[in-house]
């Protein structure tokens, strides 16, 4: 069973392994498809027309299965890698580990926002981008740029207070759990970290900056706390509701995945902060 650690905790050779594992899905051309499909979803989601990865209910579904195909590609490479999630609430400055260059590499050039050290630098010619929305092959970042901060726990906590998963319009304007913790209210949350870590982050293409990963881990946990702080919380909308995925119909673009199969994270891993999984027969 998978567990998934946090990104703080790991070892210099599990950090390796992961980097590595990266690495050869990029070559490979395996990565690039995952970025691509996350670029077409996020420019196709809209507040008043069809919408099934961002902006609506099936948003933490959706990026559950998403991180669950790409995780299953990394264990294909090495069957000891997990993805780690990056507690942003407590990793919270440029100086962490996770930037340093023996993992992720730090924040970019002023100039133009390349990334200059760690596996991902363009001068190492492994991570060469092209799923984009420049002209430039090069990883692009800007940590904290204009003095941006990142969500703290005081405001992650009032989130996860809140009882109700989800309202109508089921768009970017709802109230509920699920549009606070993508943050087009409230604090911000989950996008405003991918505004803080700049660059590609801040693109329909963020999946092209392995930290997007780690962020989407950590957002999957938060999901996962909520559901234990609200055990009589369910999914909404529970039946058919125009443009958007009800609970038991399925998200695209798998046939056959619905939000029900995907709302208990412990049938596919666990976190390193809980036991483990019950036994299934
Ligand atoms: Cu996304
Ligand atoms: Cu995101």
């Amino acid at each position: 069973m998978t567990v998934r650690k946090s990104q703080a905790t790991l070892s210099s050779d599990e950090k390796r392994a992961f980097t590595n594992a990266l690495l050869e899905l990029k070559r490979t051309g395996v990565y690039d498809r995952f970025v691509a499909t996350h670029n077409a979803f996020l420019r196709t989601d809209s507040d008043f027309g069809d919408r099934v990865g961002h902006r609506c209910p099936s948003f933490l579904p959706w990026h559950r299965r998403f991180l669950l195909d790409f995780e299953a590609e990394l264990q294909k490479v090495d069957p000891k890698v997990s993805l780690p999630y990056w507690d942003w609430t407590v990793d919270r400055t440029p100086a962490s580990s996770l930037w340093g260059p023996d993992f992720l590499g730090g924040t970019g050039r002023p100039l133009d926002g390349q990334v200059l050290d760690g596996p991902f630098a363009y001068s190492g010619r492994r991570w060469n981008i092209t799923v984009g929305v420049d002209r430039h092959a090069f990883l692009r970042r800007s940590l904290g740029a204009g003095g941006a901060q990142l969500p703290t726990k005081a405001e992650v906590n009032a989130v996860l207070d809140m009882p109700e998963y989800d309202t109508a319009p089921w768009n970017s304007s709802s109230g509920g759990f699920r549009n606070h913790l993508e943050g087009w209210r409230g604090a911000g949350l989950h996008n405003r970290v991918h505004v803080w870590v700049g660059g590609h982050m801040g693109t329909a293409a963020s999946p092209n900056d392995p930290v997007f990963w780690m962020h989407h881990a950590f957002v999957d946990m938060l999901w996962a706390e909520w559901q234990r702080r609200h055990p009589k919380s369910a999914y909404l909308p529970a039946a058919a509701t125009p443009n958007v995925v009800d609970l038991r119909r399925p998200m695209r673009p798998w046939n056959n995945v619905t939000p029900a199969d995907m709302l208990d994270h412990r049938r596919f891993y666990t976190f390193d902060t809980e036991g483990p999984a019950p036994h299934r027969p």
